[in-house]
């Protein structure tokens, strides 16, 4: 596709981070047998990964804002563009020695999400997207499934985990969806779950207790490969809650009633 200026930026930056991280993930396979484990290593690779996207994006913009997983907001000289980053979305997967994580890179402009970058590195998939422009993995247009049957449907979700979210919302997801679809799928990283949706892998996702950074670039994926995403609760905005729900165009309100409860 023939991005804007902005998005190619993306892109680049996000390479270039993953092109660190495989090496960084190489590394991690031989630190899972010593006694001290891959922990502080994955946060290195982690923080190097984000500065290098940082380092990047604020040398081409540097009057944006900033909002990444781990150096926190900053706001620039033009206060309606931010970039939104998590530097690496699916740290767990990373550090198990799990091939499931990704780069995931956002732009934010006066509240709306207008371009967003979700690279798996690992199995070197570039999905992007932009607003008006559709949604791309690496040179193939995306569209969300054409799934109509819920039946025949799979979805994915993230589950709380170490305490850190709630598990009872998210059990009670599941005792109504589970009867009523093909299966439901935790991969452990909500930006590629999203960026699976837009290229119909899944036919939606639904999650509980994300940061901005874990979705926005995936949401605007979604929406532009014909898909439809919102919050979880009706008039909620889901950047703001950390409640998203996203799914195909022909699945998508019912999906939506039964996680809803309606
Ligand atoms: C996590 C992943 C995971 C989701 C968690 C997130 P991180 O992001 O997206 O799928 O279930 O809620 O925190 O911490 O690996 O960047």
């Amino acid at each position: 596709m023939q991005g804007s200026a902005n998005l190619n930026l993306m892109i680049k930056a996000a390479r270039k981070a993953g092109r660190a991280l495989v090496k960084d993930f190489r590394e991690v396979e031989n630190l899972q047998v010593s006694s001290k484990g891959p922990g502080d290593f994955v946060s290195r690779a982690d923080r190097e990964a984000e500065r290098i996207i940082k380092e990047d994006l604020m040398a081409g913009r540097p009057t944006y804002g900033w909002l990444g997983e781990e150096t926190g907001a900053a706001e620039g000289a033009d206060p309606t563009r931010r970039w939104i980053v998590d530097p690496l979305d699916g740290t767990t997967n990373f550090l198990h020695g799990l091939p499931h994580w990704a780069v995931s890179i956002a732009l934010e402009h006066k509240g709306e999400i207008v371009a967003g970058v979700v690279f798996d590195a690992a199995k070197d998939e570039m999905f992007v997207a932009e607003k008006g422009a559709g949604a791309w993995l690496n040179d193939s247009r995306l569209r969300v499934s054409g799934r109509g049957r819920m039946i025949e449907a799979i979805f994915a979700t993230g589950v709380p985990f170490a305490g850190t979210g709630p598990l009872p919302a998210t059990l009670q997801d599941l005792a109504r969806l589970m009867p009523v679809c093909a299966g439901v799928r935790r991969w452990g990283a909500a930006s590629l779950d999203l960026a699976y949706v837009a290229a119909g892998r899944y036919d939606g996702f639904w999650e509980r207790g994300l940061h901005a950074w874990d979705m926005a670039a995936g949401m605007i994926i979604v929406r532009e490969a014909g898909g439809f995403v919102s919050a979880i609760r009706e008039g909620d905005d889901p950047l703001e809650k950390g409640a998203v729900i996203a799914g195909n165009a022909g699945l998508f309100e019912e999906f939506r009633k039964v996680i809803r409860g309606a």
